[in-house]
């Protein structure tokens, strides 16, 4: 691996062994070894008391938070055949938890720090942030990489934990990870968003493919958007269906009337944009410059519905842009609508 900068490794620190001992965790690590030099090592790497794999295999996995992204990473990369070898977290409900999904073989740890001498890829899954709190509290060894799992920030929040010989970078499935066991079956065919050196890229290219996962490199600068459009795509899709369901109960409907009643045609909306392009899958009274029924629907939502008015009202000059850019409205139909859209109530 090539080596992230020069320099002496940095000093290890004392774990605070009473904590880990009240919480009933392991205080019994296996003798270490020397470390090879392997995949996750480089020509100026030093002796390490810290466990490394046998040349040739996955790399020790350890895995700092075991909330919902760690948890159902730990799944998937066991259920892959890369062990999680270490996972830590403050909580000992999640500890016990995590090893109950992820297998006996684990050893858990309340600190992070502690979990360093287990491990050679470090996964730091905890909110973004706590990520560079985490980072600057942990100490790297030569040879072993530390990569976090927000969508949002770059690998260089984690470049206080650093070392001579270590790498960092990020690994984001592009998953909703709302319950472990439908996140793990997310992850087929799901997108992962990687960064890092080539190296480590490669090696992360490799787990993710393992989940059956798709990878893919950003272009540097390119990540806030990104997941902007994820969030769009999770949070935003999901608020739009608490409005949808807003107005199914004024039409009667109960939350699981709504997802039945309005779900197929969601889903066959997404099925024509796959199909015919976004533009071409829009539909509605807007493609048919229909101001009537738009000032029909805007008084019925001004009357039952106000806290859904300001979506719809963004979301409908958006399709008169996207009405208007596929040549289907007139220039006075695109008028009239956005005049009736930009009406005070
Ligand atoms: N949720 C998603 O759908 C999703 C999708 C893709 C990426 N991500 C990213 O994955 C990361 C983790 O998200 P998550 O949804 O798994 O969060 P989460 O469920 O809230 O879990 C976070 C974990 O980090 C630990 N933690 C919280 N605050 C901490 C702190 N100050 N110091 C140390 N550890 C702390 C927690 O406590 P314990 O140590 O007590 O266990 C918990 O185990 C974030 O960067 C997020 O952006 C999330």
């Amino acid at each position: 691996m090539r080596p992230w900068m020069d320099g002496p490794d940095r000093p290890r620190e004392a774990g605070p062994l009473e904590e880990l001992r009240r919480a009933g965790v392991d205080l019994d690590p296996a003798p270490p070894a020397e470390h090879r030099h392997g995949d996750l090592a480089h020509a100026h790497d030093h002796p390490h008391p810290h466990r490394a794999s046998e040349p040739g295999a996955h790399p020790l996995i350890g895995i700092v938070g075991a909330g919902a992204v760690g948890t159902a990473l730990g799944v998937a990369f066991t259920r892959a055949g890369w062990p999680v070898s270490a996972v830590a977290s403050r909580d000992p409900g999640r500890r016990e938890r995590f090893l109950r999904l992820v297998g006996a073989g684990t050893r858990a740890f309340a600190e992070a720090n502690a979990l360093l001498d287990e491990v050679e890829l470090i996964v730091l899954s905890v909110p973004d942030d706590a990520i560079a709190v985490v980072a600057s509290e942990l100490h790297l060894y030569s040879g072993q990489a530390l990569v976090h799992t927000s969508g949002l920030l770059g690998a260089e929040v984690l470049a206080p934990a650093m070392a001579a010989g270590t790498q960092i970078g990020s690994f984001h499935p592009l998953v909703a990870f709302a319950d472990t066991e439908r996140a793990v079956a997310a992850l087929h065919g799901a997108t992962v968003a990687l960064e890092g050196d080539d190296q480590l890229v490669s090696l992360l290219a490799e787990l993710a493919e393992a989940i059956g996962a798709v990878p893919v490199r950003l272009a540097p600068g390119a990540k806030a958007a990104y997941h902007a459009a994820a969030v769009l795509a999770a949070g935003g899709f999901v608020a739009l269906l608490d409005a949808i369901a807003e107005l199914g109960r004024v039409a009667g409907l109960d939350e699981a009337g709504s997802l039945a009643v309005y779900g197929p045609l969601v889903r066959q909306a997404l099925g024509n944009a796959q199909a015919l392009g976004i533009r071409a899958a829009l539909t509605g009274p807007i493609t048919r410059g229909d101001v009537g029924t738009l000032e029909a629907h805007l008084a019925e939502l001004r009357r039952h519905a106000p806290a859904v008015l300001p979506l719809y009202l963004a979301a409908a000059e958006r399709e008169v842009e996207l009405a208007e850019g596929r040549g289907a409205l007139a220039p006075d139909a695109a008028i009239r609508l956005r005049r009736s859209l930009a009406k005070p109530a």
